[in-house]
């Protein structure tokens, strides 16, 4: 007899519907499954075999033939395990239910129990789209699951149970959402600004950035504290929208990242790679594209501590999807896209000892090494870069200061407000911030008054900026003006987002 079950395979952050065929025959004993399979997929036999007999199931002594349709599309991982087994069970006619409306994903254990399942919140909100009401997960996966609603979750933690309720002898366990706060906790290492002694001039670039949305450089001397400044960052940025925290969170779980005890992402995500890092590592790849560092800090971000040691090929990469916000992965046989809208965060000293231009100390790199060093940084990508702040080090009167300084929460208060006042100018577009603005809407938005305008002119002539330098200026200064709840750019906006262009270094 042949039986038919859905499922859904991973396309990048999508879902695709896969019909799991199963045909049964007389014949010498055989267990083969067609419709480009990878490994895993390929070792489900041993695992469906071994959770059916020990889910008190007969595993059928004939010639199966699995056919995952449509067969041009690769199916990768372990999600399978669950569809074939029932796909078996109704075949073998062991079990005898409708199951067309029904969406199984779920892998299984030799004990026919089943485990936490990558991507579930993907498939969940395919199932939506096609008008699946109801969907089978493992029972661990069911918080992740509801967080999409309009679908019913079957949660089940075994195949003898599932079995059990598709020959009607149970009810379907409905999930019920606990009542429990669905809160992360932010990443460890996260320091308040309070902590941060001196610095203000950083602390208040750090402010205008994460108002913005801006991408951020710092320099300075070994010591000075600018990992600590990066690390600030996450309590000073503003909590997500539910609709980010959604989208963050189907990259975990695509990702296999999502912590089984955090079903919904709800802090920004704060990622700071090693600059040993891949290629694919940073942006993205593999034989089945992964998302990469760029994209596990979508909505957050993407802090590149010795920024001078990723090397330039690898920094290149980071060009593309710094300017479209999303980064394209392709392949022979198909291409994925993955969404990468991060904030970029550099700490870099200014040359390989670290005390080039320090006021105190002798740099005692050999001539040539200094813009060698730089250099590694090309002009694009600094281009990219609208903020670019200096980190001198700290004296020791303010070190050993003992008075704390402002707490991140106040910071973060303003931070927020600027934030909504950008939502409500970009509401109906896809831009949540200003640094997403484009020329056009730095045109219609970006309205200095008349002494603005003159000192942008004279410092566009003495200091022979780009119109990528100009726009950038506008950029700044009107996130400099949210915050400060002005509606049109002053001239002191304008000032402070002149100083933070980056300059040319040697
Ligand atoms: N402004 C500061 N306030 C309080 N502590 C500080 C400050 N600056 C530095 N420190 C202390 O110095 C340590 C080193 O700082 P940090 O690692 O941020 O320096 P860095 O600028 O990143 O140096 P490097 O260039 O070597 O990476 C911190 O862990 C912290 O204890
Ligand atoms: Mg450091």
């Amino acid at each position: 007899m042949l039986a038919k079950v859905k499922t859904a395979a991973l396309v990048g952050l999508e879902g695709q519907l896969v019909d799991v065929e199963v045909d049964i025959a007389s014949g010498l004993p055989a267990f083969n499954i067609v419709g480009l399979p990878d490994a895993a997929v390929q070792e489900a036999r041993e695992r469906v075999r071994a959770a059916i007999r020990n889910s008190g199931c007969t595993f059928p002594t004939k010639r199966i033939v699995v056919n995952l349709a449509p067969a041009d599309l690769k199916k990768a991982g372990p999600a399978y395990d669950l569809p074939i087994a029932v796909g078996i069970l109704l075949s073998s006619e062991q079990i005898f239910a409708d199951v067309s409306q029904t969406l199984f994903i779920g892998e299984l254990s030799l004990d026919g129990s089943l485990r936490h399942t990558n991507g579930v919140l993907p498939i969940v909100a395919l199932s939506l789209e096609k008008g699946l009401p109801d969907i089978v997960t493992p029972g661990v996966n069911a918080r992740e699951a509801s967080l999409i609603e309009g679908t019913r979750i079957i949660p089940f933690d075994s195949l003898s149970r599932l079995v059990s309720y598709l020959r009607g002898e149970i009810p379907a366990p409905e999930y019920q959402p606990e009542e429990s706060p669905e809160t992360d906790a932010p990443a460890s290492a996260i320091t308040d600004l309070a902590y941060i002694k001196g610095q203000e001039h950083v602390k208040r670039a750090l402010e205008v950035a994460a108002a913005g949305g801006h991408n951020v450089i710092m320099m300075g001397p070994p010591g000075s504290g600018k990992t600590l400044l990066a690390r600030s960052l996450p309590l000073i940025l503003p909590p997500m929208t539910n609709e980010e925290a959604l989208e963050v969170t189907k990259i975990y779980s695509v990702s296999g990242l999502l912590p089984a005890d955090t079903p919904l992402i709800r802090h920004r995500p704060f990622r700071s790679p090693h600059y040993t890092i891949s290629n694919a590592g940073l942006v993205g790849g593999g034989h089945w594209p992964k998302p990469g560092e760029i994209s596990l800090s979508h909505r957050g971000v993407l802090f590149l501590d010795e920024l001078p040691e990723f090397g330039h090929s690898l920094l290149e990469t980071l060009r593309q999807p710094l300017e479209d916000k999303v980064i394209t992965i392709s392949r022979a046989q198909s291409s994925v896209t993955f969404p990468a809208n991060f904030m970029m965060v550099g700490a870099m000293n200014p040359c390989p000892c670290g005390y080039w231009g320090d006021p105190f100390r002798q740099c005692t790199c050999p001539p040539g090494l200094v813009s060698r060093y730089q250099k590694r940084i090309s002009g694009p990508f600094i281009d990219r870069v609208d903020i670019f702040v200096e980190v001198p080090h700290v004296d020791y009167e303010k070190l050993t200061d003992d008075t704390l300084g402002e707490k991140s929460e106040q910071a973060q208060s303003r931070v927020q407000a600027a934030r909504l006042r950008q939502l409500e100018r970009f509401q109906g577009s896809t831009m949540n911030c200003n640094s997403e603005m484009t020329p056009t809407e730095v045109r219609d938005f970006c309205q200095a008054e008349e002494p603005a305008q003159n000192l942008l002119k004279a410092a566009m002539n003495q200091l022979h900026l780009s119109a990528r330098a100009f726009h950038r200026i506008l950029k700044l200064g009107r996130t400099i003006a949210d915050l400060e709840n002005a509606d049109i750019i002053k001239a002191h906006h304008l000032a402070e987002a002149i100083q933070y262009r980056p300059r040319t270094m040697v």
